[in-house]
């Protein structure tokens, strides 16, 4: 039997409120239905979903991801922006991580044009609503296994 890989969903700040927050943007799904949707692409692995408002918890969840982490996908919200500290707790990773955005950042505000996070990531994945989630799930997942893949 395969060993179960375990993939980290990492959520950062106000993506508590999707589903009501600004759903012109974001869309009318709740994190409880994209977690759903992260569970069902995920397709047996273990999936460790969280979501925090605040920049140091989500820094500790990522240096847990070190040793108890196949893979990550993080949506760091606004602090895809902001933070260098996301930046480098990723950066000691050595497993794939997927960065990942409902809406296209590249196509709105320029402040939002530069992502620190994306210095660190494997991949990005960004415009398809909730189905970036799944997209994402897919190719951390595929990544893990590769990397995984022996000879
Ligand atoms: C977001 C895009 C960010 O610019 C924004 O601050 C968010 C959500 C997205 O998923 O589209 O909070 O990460």
């Amino acid at each position: 039997m395969p060993e179960t890989l375990t993939l980290y969903v990492l959520n950062g700040p106000n993506l508590n409120l999707l589903g009501v927050r600004e759903p012109d943007i974001y869309g009318h799904e709740t994190l409880a239905d994209v977690q759903a949707m992260c569970e069902a692409a995920a397709e047996g692995a273990r999936v460790v979903f969280r979501q925090s408002n605040h920049e140091g918890q989500l820094v500790d969840w990522i240096q847990e991801a070190r040793t108890e982490a196949s893979a990550l996908v993080i949506n760091p919200a606004a602090f895809t922006h902001t933070s260098v500290a996301l930046l480098d707790a990723l950066k000691t990773l050595s497993i794939p991580v997927v960065e990942c955005h409902l809406s296209n950042p590249a196509a709105r505000e320029a402040f939002r044009h530069h992502s620190y996070v994306s210095l660190a990531a494997t991949g990005v994945i960004a415009g398809f609503g909730p189905r970036s989630y799944e997209l994402a799930v897919r190719a951390a997942l595929d990544l893990a296994r590769r990397a995984g893949t022996k000879g």
